[in-house]
């Protein structure tokens, strides 16, 4: 079955096209990132309108892409949430209408469970169960999967997520926006060492993560000094560490007491070369298998939410023609 998956949770508009969930034929991506950059952060009108502006010009392009035609399509896939609003409903809406005219049946993605299932496509005799790391803008969350659609969340940020808190520190050191790439950069002629930043201890038994700390200590670091490009590399090099370090830290461990085997990290913070290494050397350090998607899935994309819509058509589900936005969707 060909699946046509939309993605337009924040400021990508994506659209892919995936044959049986495992296959990506098609992956086109347009971003408003630009007109954003200047107000130092996503502002939700201005995504909207651009979601508004090239959705079917992603959605033709992505099928031309795929060498198909709308008639191929079997099953449209979109995004229901978490996201902003607005964002949501252009994609909702364009997938709704899709699907009534062209007869064929709708699913509605949760985008969290979309970044977990990507490091799945081309692996389609993964077993469950499997550890899931979410590392991106809005989330950094620890679930176990068990199977399609079967989560348990373990933990997750009590305050700022962690690409949230790149983009925080890229901004108190004039680095740009978005914050993870420009962190990354700088990052690679810093110290690592020159600042020391600790993630606070949130308790033995607890997987959730705290980045607000780390990021007020970089503020505090920095006022009142005339920051030169070295100083900060240096800082940029010590937040990427300590940040992965946090992460790479509770995912071992949940692994670990918990017995699994397998996990798979997704979301825009996994693009991150540090986290990547770091991840992988804790896990064959400890017997974990680490999946990565590859990177361009990492990323806001449609092709995910096709593949992970696949595997809930399998399992049964449908939306209706009431699908909506879901903006404060949970895992
Ligand atoms: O998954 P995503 O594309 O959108 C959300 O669902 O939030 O993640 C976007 C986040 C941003 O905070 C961005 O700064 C971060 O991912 N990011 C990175 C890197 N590339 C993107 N963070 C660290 N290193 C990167 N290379
Ligand atoms: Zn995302």
């Amino acid at each position: 079955m060909l699946v046509l998956g939309i993605e337009t949770s924040c400021d990508e508009t994506g659209a892919g096209v995936v044959k049986d969930g495992n296959e990506v034929l098609s992956d086109t991506v347009a971003s408003s990132l630009e007109f954003h950059k200047r107000y130092g952060g996503v502002v939700p009108e201005i995504a909207t309108r651009y979601h508004l502006e090239v959705i079917d010009y992603v959605v033709k392009d992505s099928l031309k892409s795929a060498g198909v035609t709308l008639k191929d399509i079997g099953l449209v896939a979109v995004t229901q949430g978490p996201g902003l609003v607005g964002a949501l409903l252009v994609g909702i809406s364009f997938a709704k209408s899709l699907g009534y005219s062209l007869g064929i049946p709708v699913v509605g993605v949760n985008h969290l469970w979309a970044h977990i299932y990507s490091g799945l496509i081309g692996r389609p005799k993964a077993k469950f169960p499997l550890m899931g790391l979410v590392v991106s803008g809005g989330h950094t969350s620890l679930v176990l999967c068990e199977g399609i659609g079967k989560f348990k969340l373990l933990g997750q940020t009590r305050d700022d997520a962690i690409g949230e808190a790149f983009d925080k520190v890229a901004k108190i050191l004039g680095l740009g926006y978005p914050g993870g790439p420009a962190i990354e950069k700088a990052a690679l002629r810093g110290d690592p060492e020159a600042v020391r930043l600790t993630p606070p201890y949130m308790g033995d038994d607890s997987y959730d993560f705290s980045f607000s700390g780390m990021k007020t200590a970089v503020l505090y670091h920095v006022k009142g000094r005339k920051l030169t490009a070295g100083m900060k590399a240096d800082v940029a090099a010590s937040f990427q560490k300590a940040a992965v370090a946090a992460v790479v830290e509770k995912a071992v461990s949940a692994c670990a007491s918990k017995g699994i085997g397998s996990l798979i990290v997704g979301g825009g913070v996994s693009a991150n070369k540090l986290l990547r290494e770091e991840l992988t050397r804790a896990g064959a350090k400890n017997g974990i298998e680490v999946i990565f998607p590859p990177v361009r899935l990492s990323l806001d994309n449609g092709a995910m939410i096709a593949s992970t819509g696949y595997l809930l058509y399998k399992k049964g589900k449908r939306s209706g023609l009431a699908l909506t936005a879901e903006p404060n969707l949970g895992i």
